[in-house]
């Protein structure tokens, strides 16, 4: 037998729509405006994120006809999520009504979320969801933008209680000097949502059907709606590339403050621009002006020198990079390794303690232990057609200016003489000289100035 309070003590089932059929003009761009990215991820992808973390059970989202990317995009963040057309773009509700399927499934919380409104933290969607639990129909989230001109407008009555939304376009003059605005993004009671959307109408100034008015059709059946708080910053939704970028410094901040917080140092922390998935050690240091892609790791007690750029790279511990060093995708860098200026390492693997200090690249290759690479060496690793691996072994040297023409392979305690071009693989403890041998004429200088002094006085 199932008593009240075991009821309330069954966790809430949570289906998240996120409405992403906007055709976002205003971008001018020829990507849907969901799939730009913030911190080197979507904006889709980012909304798909938080709504995970925030425990939603199930998710849907709602794109517009034709758009297999932005729905590619959805199933590559959130596999499980039911991908719903809005075959016409007619307001906010009958966009959720795109998705009458999932909502009919049957859930305790529904969200419904934008996904040009990248910034909205898990924390706010618990929020938004502890209210239906305390009983409430609709939960609008508000805040109050510094001007308040297009959003709809939240409309309380004297006791504060939120009785409607009015929409910029609808609004009188008297409700247009509310400076509480709707953020957009509501949670409804997941069991009685479905009927009150189907009651929303289009008699308006846009002729949309519009999510909002959910609040005014819900007090009418006598449900109470509630407001969540939150900061214009967290509720930024993206219409044109200057928002986009404002949007960037956000989640910036974010991910500075979290990187510090988390143990590593910053130490012009406004010139360090992350990735979403960065993942830092403890007792890093990053000095300024270094740019993060996607898929960087560094390990416990990495120094990262002003100006590099990372990306899709591995750091061990107490590994050292730059100044002015690149780290292209599949670079491994075990530890102690030490990457100097203007080095490019791509699909590499750099062994404990190597050393790579100055104007070199390494592409295609494994550096073995120990090893040190000399100024300007260069892994030539492609023809043209084809890429080929180059292997040095543990505690080999290789010259400066030497060009390494893989496939090759310079065995573990090899030296190659500086300015070599290696085309034949190099056995261990051997000496491998490539280049032309020198020439040394005594004498010959003084003879050549004198008979050229002879010519000049001739003249
Ligand atoms: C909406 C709210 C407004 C709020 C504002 C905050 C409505 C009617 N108004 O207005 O109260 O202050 O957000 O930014 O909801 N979408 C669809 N299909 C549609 C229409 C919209 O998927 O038919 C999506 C858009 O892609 C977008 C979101 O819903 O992600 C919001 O739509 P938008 O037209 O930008 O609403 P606003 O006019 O900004
Ligand atoms: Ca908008």
């Amino acid at each position: 037998m199932t008593t009240p309070s075991d009821r309330s003590a069954a966790p809430r089932r949570c289906l998240a729509i996120v409405l992403a059929a906007g055709e976002g003009k205003r971008m001018r761009s020829t990507l849907p405006k969901v799939l730009h990215k913030v911190a080197g991820r979507s904006m889709l992808a980012h909304v798909l994120d938080a709504v995970g973390r925030a425990g939603a059970d199930a998710v849907a989202v709602v794109v517009g006809p034709g758009r297999e990317d932005v729905a590619a995009e959805a199933r590559a963040t959130a596999s499980e999520a039911g991908i719903f057309t809005q075959a016409e773009r007619l307001g906010t509700a009958h966009a959720v009504l795109a998705a009458r399927e999932a909502i009919a499934a049957g859930y305790d919380d529904l969200l419904v979320l934008f996904a040009d409104t990248p910034l909205v933290r898990p924390e706010t969607f618990a929020q938004l969801r502890a209210k239906l639990a305390e009983g409430a129909g609709v939960v609008a989230l508000g805040f109050e933008p510094e001007d308040p001109a297009g959003y709809g407008r939240l409309l309380t009555d004297e006791a504060g209680a939120l009785v409607a939304i009015r929409e910029h376009k609808d609004a009188s003059a008297a409700e247009l000097t509310v400076r509480s605005c709707n953020a957009g993004l509501m949670a409804l009671d997941g069991r009685r949502a479905l009927g009150w959307l189907e009651r929303i109408d289009n008699a308006n100034a846009q002729k949309e059907y519009y999510l909002p008015d959910a609040v005014a059709v819900a007090r009418a059946d006598g449900a109470a709606c509630a407001l969540v708080e939150a900061s214009a910053q967290e509720v930024l939704g993206v219409n044109d590339r200057a928002q986009l970028a404002v949007a960037e410094a956000e989640i910036q901040r974010r991910l500075r403050l979290a990187a510090m917080l988390g143990g590593a140092t910053l130490i012009a922390p406004e010139t360090v621009f992350f990735s979403h998935d960065t993942v830092l050690g403890a007792d890093v240091t990053v000095e300024p002006h270094v740019v993060f892609g996607p898929g960087v790791k560094v390990g416990d007690g990495c120094v990262i020198h002003a100006f590099s750029h990372l990306e899709g790279a591995t750091l061990a511990k107490n590994v050292s990079i730059g100044p002015y060093a690149r780290l292209r995708p599949g670079a491994k860098l075990a530890d102690k390794a030490r990457v100097g200026n203007f080095v490019e390492i791509k699909q590499a693997d750099i062994g404990e303690g190597a050393k790579v200090n100055h104007l070199t690249y390494i592409g295609d290759a494994s550096i073995g232990a120990r090893s040190n690479i000399g100024a300007g060496v260069i892994t030539c690793n492609y023809d043209g057609f084809l890429k080929y691996r180059t292997h040095v072994g543990a505690d080999a040297f290789i010259g400066s200016n030497s060009a390494l023409v893989a496939p090759v392979e310079i065995g573990d305690r090899a030296f190659v003489g500086s300015g070599s071009v290696v085309t034949e693989n190099v056995a261990p403890d051997s000496l491998a000289v490539a280049r032309g041998r020198q020439a040394v004429i005594p004498g010959w200088a003084e003879g050549f100035r004198r008979k050229m002094a002879a010519l000049k006085a001739a003249k």
